[in-house]
This record gives structure tokens, C-alpha cells and sequence, in this order.
């Protein structure tokens, strides 16, 4: 038996099911796996991945295993586990997992150490848990790590901003910036799985309903998107003029939070930011008002306040659901304690949208292992978005027009045709 710290083994004939069903989806990621399989490019290497344990995550993990790779895989949030493929993968696929959903802080570190012990030579972070974890507590571990890679918007401003200090010691893929990553994932996979994760916590009724949105960034501009369509009159507050200009032109109203605060009936958070709600909006938002996140950590609420400003708490209205009463008698209902609704209360992004994000994170560990590259923050290169593009409009019956040659010296040109 692999090195474990699951839930439930017996959880494994589920969570084998699920794993499957998610690779029907996952056409590019099984193409990689197939070639991994064949060509072993990551042979002999040890891997530790913080990603959210998922089926489609699982997926990524069978084909690192496929290309030869030694792999530990822990959570990258307490509450997105799914307890039954994290054991599927210990039990079926022989993959060394640490996590437990609902863990506390204390063993979610414990397992990130444990991903750090493996001695990694290749690192994939959703959130840099692992890669600042491994910087700050084990600095002399960063020499051996040939590259590290990075999943999400959050992930990679922190990176950005170690490079910036001169304090990041290892060279970092920012595969969240990668077109076949945040367009689709972000866009279509955070807007869907967002409303996936609000409606089975609350049974909410999006029509006719006021919803704020706040930071109209690729997760927001896919929530807002979904939310208007089913219904819903959709306000954005930002803080980026072009954004707020942009949303506005996409027929959003656009208003400061303050404002919003006192007409919403659900609210969620998608930027990246800290205590985008606060004291001062709970101290105006109207009884029965929903409060969510799905932005990577749970700091967009101010939570703190929350419950110093709540007469009482009752956690687990429902599940997912804690209820704040005020002392003026106003409820106001906060969703999966602030964390990523959509990763806690539903299943994360659908299996066909990771199926790009986790191929580019597979195809950009392979080109690591070829490149020698010093430390600092790295694009995923335009020949891997091209496969996996081309791929998925394959897998999805779709051809398209090839530039001529007359065309490409046209757009290569300065003085023809004008
Ligand atoms: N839930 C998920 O599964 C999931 C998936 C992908 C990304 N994420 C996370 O979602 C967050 C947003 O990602 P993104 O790719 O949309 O980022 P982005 O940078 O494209 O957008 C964030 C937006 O928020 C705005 N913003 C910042 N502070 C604000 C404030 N105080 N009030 C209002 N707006 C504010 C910014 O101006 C920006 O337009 C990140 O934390 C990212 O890691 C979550």
C-alpha cells in the first residue's frame, strides 16, 4: 500500500466510478496519457502536487503515473477533498494521497510537509501553498526542484511578487495564464461551477433576484454571464476602471460595494482581493441576504467581523449554510465558511474544462524536464496552447480555416495591399 492519509479506503468503488466517468470527459488529457504511456517522459521523477483532489485531478494524476513520474498528491484547500476518489487513488491507482475533506490547518500543513518530505524534483501548486511552504521552511530543499508549476490567478500574482523581492529560488510555469487555462477554466468553469455550488447549498432561485458580483475579472465575467442568464439582475462592483467599463457595456450595473450592499440578495466574491466585504456591508445588507466566494482564499470575506457583529451563529442551516443573526434581527447566511463554493458544496469544474487546464499542466511538466531554466516566472509556450487547442476542436468535431500563403505574407507585411 502506497503512503496515505485519507478519509475512508472503502470510499475507493465510488470514487473509481467518478474518476471514470470524469475521463469520458478528458479526451486531450487521455491522448497525453496514451503517449506518457508509450514514451515515459517523466520517468524516475518524483512529483508532489497541491491541486484540488478531484476527479479530473485524478486524471492528471493517472497520467504523470503514465509518463513514469513518482507522485504525491495533497490538497490545495481544507474543504475540496473528495473523500472518495482520494482513496480510489490510494487504493486503485497506487498514488501516495494526503487529504481529508474538512481537514483542520494543522493537518493541512502536515500534508503539505509530507508532499515537501517526497523530495520533489517537479512541484504543481494551486494557491503556492506548497512552493511558499517549501521557500520558507525548508529553503534548501528549493536547489533540487527543477521547476515548479502554477494553477491559479492567485497563485501566480504571489509568485509574480517573490520574483519581484528576488525571494523566488525556482523557476515557476504560470500555467493560470495560459489561454487554454483561464478562458475556458476560469471563465466557463468558475462561472458554471459557482452556480453549480450556490444553488445545491441553497435551492436559490436566480430569477428576479439581485446579484452582486464582485471583481469582474475571467471568474466574474463567467458568473455574471451564467447569473443573467438565468434571470437574475446582475450588479458588478470593481475596482478596475476598464473592468467596471467593460461590464457596464455588457449590460451590467456597476455601482461601489456600499451600495450594492443594501439591494443584494446574493452576493459572491471572485477577486483574488482581502476583505472585499466587510463590517460596514453587513452593517446595510437586508435580511436573508447570501453571502459566497469563489475566489481562491477564504479572505474575501471578512469573516471576523461577521461574527463579532452576529448576536448569534448557527452553524449548518444546511449544509454549507451557517446562519449570522444581528442584533437587529436581520439573518444573514455565509456559504461553505468563505472557501470556494464551487469546490465546496459542488464538484469543482466539469471534467471537459479541466481537461485543458490539466493538459497544459502535464505538457509543461514534459517541456520543463527538457529546458534548463533559471529561477523566475515562466509562460506556458505557444506551441503547447496550439496542441491542446487544435486537440480539443478535434475531440469536439471541429475543423477550422488554415491561413493561405498569400494571406500569412500579407499579415506579415507592412506595404502590401493597403
Ligand atoms: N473557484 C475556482 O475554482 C477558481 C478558479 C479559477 C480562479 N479562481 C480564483 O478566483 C479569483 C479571481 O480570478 P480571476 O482569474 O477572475 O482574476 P482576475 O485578475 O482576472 O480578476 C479579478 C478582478 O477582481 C477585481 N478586484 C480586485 N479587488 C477588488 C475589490 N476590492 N472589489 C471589486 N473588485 C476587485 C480586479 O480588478 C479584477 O478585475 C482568484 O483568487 C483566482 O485564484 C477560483
Amino acid at each position: 500500500m502506497v503512503n496515505h492519509d485519507v478519509k475512508d479506503l472503502a470510499l475507493s468503488q465510488e470514487g473509481k466510478r467518478r474518476i471514470a466517468w470524469a475521463d469520458g470527459d478528458m479526451p486531450v488529457m487521455r491522448k497525453i496519457r496514451e503517449r506518457f504511456e508509450q514514451e515515459k517522459p517523466l520517468a524516475g521523477k518524483k512529483m508532489s502536487a497541491c491541486l484540488h483532489i478531484t476527479a479530473e485531478t485524478a486524471n492528471l494524476a493517472r497520467t504523470l503515473q503514465a509518463g513514469g513520474a513518482e507522485l504525491v498528491l495533497v490538497a490545495s484547500n481544507p474543504l475540496s477533498t473528495q473523500d472518495d476518489v482520494a482513496a480510489s487513488l490510494v487504493n486503485d491507482y497506487k498514488i501516495a494521497v494526503f487529504a481529508k475533506k474538512g481537514e483542520d490547518n494543522k493537518t493541512y500543513y502536515d500534508h503539505i510537509h509530507a508532499a515537501i518530505k517526497h523530495n520533489p524534483s517537479i512541484t504543481m501548486d494551486d494557491g503556492a501553498d506548497l512552493i511558499s511552504t517549501l521557500h520558507e521552511e525548508y529553503p534548501d530543499k528549493c536547489s533540487s526542484v527543477v521547476c515548479s508549476l502554477e494553477e491559479t490567478t492567485t497563485g501566480v500574482i504571489r509568485l509574480r511578487a517573490m520574483a519581484k523581492d528576488n525571494a523566488l529560488k525556482i523557476p515557476v510555469f504560470a500555467v493560470n495564464d495560459a489561454e487554454t487555462k483561464y478562458l475556458f477554466d476560469n471563465r466557463y468553469g468558475t462561472g458554471q461551477s459557482t452556480v453549480d455550488g450556490i444553488i445545491r447549498a441553497t435551492d436559490f432561485l436566480v430569477a428576479g433576484k439581485k446579484v452582486v458580483v464582485a471583481g469582474y475579472g475571467w471568474c466574474g465575467k463567467g458568473f455574471s454571464m451564467r447569473m443573467k442568464g438565468m434571470g437574475g439582475n446582475v450588479i458588478i462592483t470593481e475596482v478596475n476602471p476598464i473592468r467596471a467599463l467593460e461590464a457596464a457595456m455588457d449590460g451590467f450595473s456597476v455601482m461601489p460595494m456600499i451600495e450594492a450592499a443594501k439591494i443584494g440578495d446574493l452576493f459572491c466574491t471572485l477577486t483574488g482581493d482581502i476583505n472585499v466585504l466587510r463590517k460596514e456591508h453587513f452593517e446595510v445588507m437586508k435580511d436573508g441576504a447570501i453571502i459566497a466566494n469563489s475566489g481562491h482564499f477564504n479572505v474575501e470575506i471578512n469573516i471576523e467581523d461577521l461574527a463579532k457583529m452576529a448576536q448569534d451563529k448557527t452553524i449548518g442551516v444546511r449544509n454549507y449554510v451557517d446562519q449570522y443573526t444581528m442584533p437587529d434581527g436581520r439573518r444573514l447566511y455565509l456559504l461553505a465558511e468563505g472557501r470556494l463554493i464551487n469546490l465546496a458544496a459542488a464538484e469543482g469544474h466539469p471534467a471537459s474544462v479541466m481537461d485543458m487546464s490539466f493538459a497544459t499542466q502535464a505538457l509543461t511538466a514534459e517541456y520543463a524536464l527538457k529546458h534548463e531554466l533559471k529561477p523566475g516566472v515562466y509562460d506556458v509556450p505557444q506551441e503547447i496552447e496550439d496542441w491542446i487547442s487544435y486537440t480539443k476542436l478535434e475531440t469536439m468535431g471541429i475543423t477550422i480555416d488554415q491561413l493561405t500563403e498569400e494571406q500569412k505574407a500579407y499579415l506579415a507585411s507592412w506595404d502590401m495591399g493597403t
